[in-house]
């Protein structure tokens, strides 16, 4: 099947690499030459884990990329939109994107005369494809959604950092559609593909999404608070964990105590649900208290540190930047305040995370970087690990000139450390 994607971003370039892996003929499809330049040339702009290898066998045979959005809806037949949805100050969703790129696909409509289908998979609030996606298209063809084109919506669940392996190994695709053939189109370009097919309307298929998030973020959140009375108590969250999530009905994952969820996605789909439920007349109380055991995760972290140490005039050094191991992504980080915390309480700070500097930089200008994790601990009287990175885990912290290490994430084996680290954790 012949594929546009709309949007080269994290979903956007997953997603067209992913289906181009399958043999599908795609065309990527963005405003920015500089990302569509670095596609062509097989440069992934974003780094993601087996990218560089699909882009090197893909292109130019199943993949390109262009700016030329009209050409590749005339060319396919079916249209992806994956471009970002950002939240508004209310925490409700910016359709911005969404409705810019449908209106240009809606105006290349009103000119093709084979059926073609469109395919929303930014993460857009339950409604949204039937009250704004819909409506837009059918204005700027003079066409019938459902008759002279189809409309679907088919949310990704990608995490970052291991977002190949999620497109092509999904625990389930979701496909809603308006009506059956517009479905049956798009599962066709997942037949090649081993996951239950999960076949819905257009508003389940986004508040599946919403849901999905809302509970792992859910999940994250309480486990964090009853972490924080674990540390009370004098006993270790993750053999709590452990314990738990051996449970079949509550699995081990996302039990993972730490600093709190960052990233593009969980506190901003909370953020969407919360503002909804309100919107028609829900009180979200379990959301609401999401969110704020996740704002209080880094303060827990300052206050633990500020009742242990002195910290103005200290040197400190933060190991991790990106909200999670894999990725260069800051956004939403837990870092960041943390940092922000550390530099008003007088800490000299220093900072290294093996991706997320040149992000960092721009973030938290007024701490120092250090080039190797080694420079980052040499003279350092407090170490901080924010994010789990496979090259914290060996660290024996001899360069230190005090060896201190507050852990959030319990990433260290302790049978390993040196007897002269002082190591103490976030939630145990
Ligand atoms: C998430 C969803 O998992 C994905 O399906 C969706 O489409 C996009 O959002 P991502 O943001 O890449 O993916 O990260 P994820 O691995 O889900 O982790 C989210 C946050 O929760 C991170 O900050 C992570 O550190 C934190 N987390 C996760 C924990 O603190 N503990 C855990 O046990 C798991």
């Amino acid at each position: 099947m012949k594929i546009s994607v709309v949007g080269s971003g994290y979903v956007g370039l997953i997603t067209s690499a992913g289906f181009a892996e399958k043999n599908h003929n795609v065309i990527c499809v963005d405003i920015d030459s500089r990302k569509v330049d670095l596609i062509n040339a097989r440069k992934p702009p974003i780094y993601e884990k087996g990218l560089q290898d699909i882009l090197d066998h893909v292109i130019p045979k199943y993949l390109q990329a262009s700016m030329d959005l009209a050409t590749a809806v005339l060319e396919t037949d079916v249209t992806f939109i994956c471009v970002g949805t950002p939240s508004d100050n209310d925490g409700s969703v910016n359709l911005k994107y969404v409705k810019e790129v449908a209106a240009e696909i809606g105006r290349v409509l009103a000119k093709k005369d084979s059926y073609h289908v469109v395919v929303t998979k930014s993460t857009i609030i339950p409604g949204s494809t039937e009250d704004h996606v819909i409506p837009v298209l059918e204005r700027e063809s003079g066409k019938k959604a459902g008759k002279d084109f189809g409309v679907v919506m088919n949310p990704e669940f990608l995490r970052e950092g291991v977002a190949v392996e999620d497109f092509l190994n999904p625990d389930r695709i979701v496909i809603g559609s308006l009506n059956n053939m517009d479905g049956d189109m798009v599962e066709k370009i997942y037949r090649n593909f081993k996951a239950p097919i999960l076949r819905v309307d257009l508003k389940t298929a986004e508040m599946i999404k919403y849901t999905s998030n809302s509970l792992l973020a859910t999940k994250v959140s309480f486990i964090n608070e009853i972490g924080n009375i674990c540390k009370e108590l004098g006993v270790d969250i993750y053999d709590v964990a452990n314990g738990v999530g051996l449970d079949h009905r509550i699995s081990p994952s996302f039990l993972n105590a730490g600093p709190g969820f960052g990233g593009s996605c969980f506190p901003k789909d909370v953020k969407a649900m919360v503002h909804k439920a309100k919107e028609v007349g829900i009180e979200p109380i379990l959301l609401e208290a999401v969110l704020k055991v996740n704002e209080n995760q880094p303060k827990r972290v300052l206050e633990l540190l500020k009742e242990n140490y002195d910290l103005a005039d200290a040197k400190v050094t933060v190991l991790g930047l990106a909200f999670k191991a894999g990725t260069d992504d800051m956004r939403e980080s837990p870092a960041i305040p943390l940092v922000e915390g550390l530099v008003a309480a007088g800490a000299k700070v220093t900072a290294y995370d093996p991706q997320a500097m040149e992000h960092a930089k721009s973030e938290l200008p007024k701490i120092s970087y250090a080039k190797t994790v080694r420079d980052a601990l040499s003279g350092s009287e407090l170490a901080i690990i924010m994010t789990e990175w496979e090259e914290f885990k060996k660290l024996d912290f001899s360069q230190m000139a005090k060896k201190r290490v507050f852990d959030t994430r319990k990433i260290l084996n302790t049978d390993l450390m040196a007897e002269d680290v002082e190591y103490m954790g976030l939630c145990w």
